[in-house]
């Protein structure tokens, strides 16, 4: 497949998924921000999918966020909202009901909040809410698993890291995220020759696996600082020797990349060492799931990362990476802001509106600036506000800067 041909890039690069609307009707003598407002161009379907815990109050602020910042760039959204996770096992008896896969894939694109708790803990494997968000990846075809770390200087000291190490660390880690050891086959129990209980999985990648989602990792990387490191183990593993070849052999397609390669357990060591060093990172589903976890406690705060899953075709999955935290859920002291990183990441990734992708991040570091923080990355001498507030705080911002915009 050319580089031109995979529609996931033109997805990536030219937003294959905008609608145009039809034209709003002449308007005289309004003034300028209504203006604006009202005239939508373009027009997108988004699913929403609160799911339980905290996914529902940092799902609404992130809504509301989309919503502003997409009508200041002429961008009108059709949000519809659906059950998954445990609130649909408690609904309908599963953790994705047909209906909400349907929505989804039939929409632009799809944020969802974050499901699981103590309640569904000791389901059965189909009935946990665990297992709707398996099936809602598989359902999208979504593949590639876009997972930013970056360490924003006003939240450096919340890194457990010494600030020179940590200060300036922005990372991506590009996961493989429908193959390899978490679904290959053969796997299962069985005895060994002794009698013994034995477990057994097996990583298996083919090759046009490997060339998907490496072309999506020169992609990504071409978007940031041109440098991608392939992790793998092909000092062990014949799956990683075969990834090394393709990724090797892609190389020649990105000449402007800069590619390199280091093994998993290496990989890990660096993050912790030197995590300056990377820009963005191309690993398989485990690896991938590990580094992109390691890298994200880089930044002190699971409230603020965010991630986006994209597939060849269709709609995005667009979600924090925290889970429900039934600790903190209904008690208003969620951190929003990995929703809503998410939202930018659903604008940039999913939709190709770079505009408001870069006014909602813009938002969210302004807010920041102005020493608002959630409990979670709370230091003494800011402002501690709830979720709703947070969530305010940042649609005053984002308003704030259309006015800016219309000024100048
Ligand atoms: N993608 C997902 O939906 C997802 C991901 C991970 C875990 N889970 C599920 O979430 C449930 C809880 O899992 P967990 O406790 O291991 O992880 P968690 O991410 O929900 O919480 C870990 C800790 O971080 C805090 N935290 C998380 N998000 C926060 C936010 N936005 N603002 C402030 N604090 C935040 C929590 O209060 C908790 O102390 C489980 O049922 C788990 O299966 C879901």
């Amino acid at each position: 497949m050319s580089i031109q041909a995979n529609p996931l890039i033109k997805t990536l690069a030219l937003s294959p998924r905008r609608r145009m609307a039809p034209p709003a009707p002449a308007t005289a003598r309004r003034p300028m921000a209504a203006v604006r407002c009202s005239a939508a161009k373009r027009s997108y379907n988004v699913t929403l999918l609160p799911g339980d815990g905290i996914g529902p109050e940092v799902v609404a602020v992130a809504k509301d966020v989309l919503s502003l910042a997409g009508a200041l760039e002429g961008v009108e959204f059709r949000f519809q909202e659906k059950l998954m996770g445990g609130a649909a096992v408690d609904a309908y008896g599963v953790p994705l009901p047909e209906e909400t896969l349907a929505a989804a894939q039939a929409s632009d694109a799809v944020l969802l909040g974050a499901i699981g708790g103590y309640k569904w803990d000791n389901n059965e494997k189909h009935l946990k809410p665990e297992t709707g968000l398996l099936q809602i990846r598989a359902g999208l075809g979504v593949f590639a698993n876009l997972r930013p770390a970056a360490v924003l200087p006003q939240l450096v000291d919340a890194s457990t890291l010494k600030k020179e190490v940590a200060e300036g660390v922005d990372i991506m880690v590009v996961r493989e995220l429908t193959g390899g050891i978490y679904f290959g086959q053969p796997r299962g129990f069985g005895k060994n020759d002794k009698g013994e209980d034995t477990g057994f999985n097996t990583e298996v990648y083919s090759a046009s696996e490997i060339d998907r989602i490496t072309r999506v990792a020169f992609e990504v990387a071409r978007k940031r600082r041109g440098k991608l490191c392939s992790v793998d183990k092909a000092n062990v593993l014949e799956a990683s020797m075969l990834w090394r070849k393709r990724v090797t052999s892609l190389a020649s397609e990105f000449p402007d990349i800069e590619l390199s390669h280091m093994y998993v357990d290496n990989a890990a060591m660096q993050l912790i060492r030197n995590p300056k060093q990377f820009d963005t990172i191309v690993t398989n589903n485990i690896f991938g799931d590990i580094l992109s976890d390691e890298a994200s406690m880089l930044t002190g705060s699971i409230g603020m990362l965010p991630s986006a899953s994209v597939g060849e075709s269709g709609p995005g999955l667009f979600e924090p990476i925290h889970g429900s935290a039934p600790d903190i859920a209904g008690q208003d002291k969620a951190n929003p802001l990995a929703t809503i990183l998410s939202a930018a990441m659903l604008l940039r990734y999913g939709l190709g509106e770079e505009n408001a992708a870069k006014r909602v991040e813009a938002a969210v570091t302004e807010t920041l600036n102005n020493g608002f923080r959630t409990g979670d990355i709370y230091s003494p001498g800011t402002t501690l506000v709830g979720c709703k507030r947070m969530g305010e705080e940042v649609l005053k911002t984002v308003e704030s800067q259309s006015a800016v915009a219309l000024n100048s």
